[in-house]
């Protein structure tokens, strides 16, 4: 099927999870979506984070997007029951590795860096419950790493000493796991390397997402068949688009400004 597969995100985050999906799926069109107006998604209630997620599948659905990433954690856990129950089209959804972080811990210590909506919902919950039995998990909320991400400070003084204080209290009880439970924070990890020891993994889902993506693409029959060019790929801001654009780097894509 030639119609693009649609992603969004409460900004640039959703970027990493992207990747990986272009990275598996060449030539498959893509529509991207940053919320960035709206971010973070994270410190608002479920219902404001329901309705955002209805206003970006409806722009995707009627730009003929055949599939939707919600490559946002905060939105997954939130919203994506109630999508899928009022729009035909597949989602996939995108959640906190708990289970491999559980599967790999020698320490029986795991930390998962989320937002609060992430963390505060009952799909999170029930999803750790599930794969956790035995081991700690050590939750801490990101507040402030995805507004300081969405202004492109990644290398500031502000994000350093943030993160610094949000690993302290999780290295103390010996974690040797960290899953990274939003989409923004994979462009965290050159400096979370920096701060953390080296026994300490760090864990995401964006493989796993496009992973699944394929697989869904493949059981509902609408994988791109044709193969002998590459996807195209349009990105939408509705704040300036300086800050994906610099994430995204060089590459054979449209990165525009759009008013949603
Ligand atoms: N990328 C979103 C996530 O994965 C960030 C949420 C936010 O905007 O707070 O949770």
């Amino acid at each position: 099927m030639e119609h693009p597969i649609g992603i969004f995100d409460s900004g640039v985050g959703g970027t990493s999870i992207w990747k990986e999906i272009h990275r598996l799926l060449p030539h498959e069109d893509t529509l991207y979506l940053a919320d960035s107006k709206n971010a973070p998604y994270g410190e608002k209630s479920m219902e404001a984070i329901v309705q955002l997620s209805i206003k970006n599948t409806e722009l995707l659905l009627n730009k003929n997007c055949k599939a939707i990433v919600v490559a946002c954690n905060t939105a997954t856990t939130n919203a994506i029951a109630y999508l899928r129950k009022n729009y035909k089209v597949p989602f996939i959804g995108i959640e906190p590795a708990i289970k491999p972080a559980a599967l790999r811990t020698k320490t029986g210590k795991v930390g998962i860096l989320a937002t609060k909506g992430t963390l505060s919902s009952s799909l999170f919950h029930n999803t750790a419950k599930l794969h956790t039995a035995g081991i700690t998990v050590l939750e801490q909320e990101g507040t402030g790493l995805v507004s300081l991400i969405e202004s492109g400070k990644l290398q500031s003084k502000e994000m350093e000493t943030l993160l610094r204080q949000y690993l302290t209290p999780m290295l103390a009880e010996d974690i040797d796991c960290l899953v990274l439970g939003c989409t923004h924070y994979p462009y965290l990890v050159p400096k979370l390397k920096e701060l953390l020891p080296h026994h300490v993994q760090i864990i995401d889902s964006g493989e796993a997402v496009a992973r699944q993506t394929k697989n869904v693409l493949e059981k509902e029959g609408i994988l791109r068949t044709t193969t002998t060019a590459l996807g195209k790929h349009q990105f939408y801001s509705n704040t300036n688009v300086e800050v994906l654009d610099g994430l995204l780097g060089k590459g054979n894509y449209a990165v525009d400004y759009l008013n949603f």
